[in-house]
């Protein structure tokens, strides 16, 4: 998923623990559950549900939300299509490492890009990547505008907005879909739940 480094001479470092060593102390696989959709589907709101119901389970889970990590990390990138691609491959490269200490990683990014979010799952180990989609119709989404940020959008005043003038690609073959808007939370948070147990990572 990187590019190439910028940096000449550097050599990889091996540490002396394993990941089977992690998981065993841990007593759980690791695994990045990727939740994408567009902004108001419910990512964030399922993905920090699915946190406390594992760590309520004992199980090492961490969230990377799209807003949260733009106060941050990510705080010199905007919403062109190139920073959106930056925005994810850097999401991608966090959740490598959060999986290599044996975490849980939920991520609750729009990502858009169909290519972007491939090179994610391309980077980590295989039956690792659970790619969620979170499928809501945009007039669900417009209804809701937690944020108020489609009515903004839609006078102009914000460019580039998913789903407005911004394109999402939905994921063609998807781990999972949640139908956000047809099910109550808890639902929701079951059905990824359900699923980590059926892939075996919990
Ligand atoms: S992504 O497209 O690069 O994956 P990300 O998930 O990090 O997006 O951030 C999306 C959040 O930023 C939205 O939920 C919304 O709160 C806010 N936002 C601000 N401007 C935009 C925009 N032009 N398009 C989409 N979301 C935006």
């Amino acid at each position: 998923m990187a590019a190439e480094p910028k940096s000449k001479n550097i050599v990889w470092s091996e540490g002396h623990v394993t990941r089977d060593e992690r998981r065993t102390l841990l007593g759980h696989r690791s695994a990045t559950v990727w939740f994408t959709g567009l902004s108001g589907s419910g990512k964030s709101t399922i993905a920090t549900a699915v946190e406390q119901a594992l760590i309520k389970q004992g199980k090492v889970s961490y969230v990377l939300d799209g807003d949260n990590v733009r106060m941050g990390l990510n705080s010199n990138l905007g919403f062109s299509p190139d920073d959106r691609t930056e925005n994810i491959r850097r999401i991608g490269e966090v959740s490598k490492l959060f999986n290599d200490a044996g975490v849980i990683v939920l991520t609750a990014f729009i990502s858009p890009y169909r290519e972007d979010r491939d090179k994610v799952r391309d980077a980590i180990p295989d039956g690792e990547f659970v790619e969620v989609l979170v499928d809501c119709p945009l007039e669900e989404c417009e209804k809701r505008d937690v944020k108020g940020l489609y009515k903004k959008a839609r006078a102009g005043e914000i460019p580039e907005f998913t789903g407005i003038s911004a394109p999402y690609e939905a994921p063609e073959k998807p781990e999972l879909v949640i139908k956000s808007a047809e099910y109550e939370l808890a639902a929701c948070v079951q059905q990824v739940m359900d699923d980590l147990k059926q892939r075996g990572v919990i």
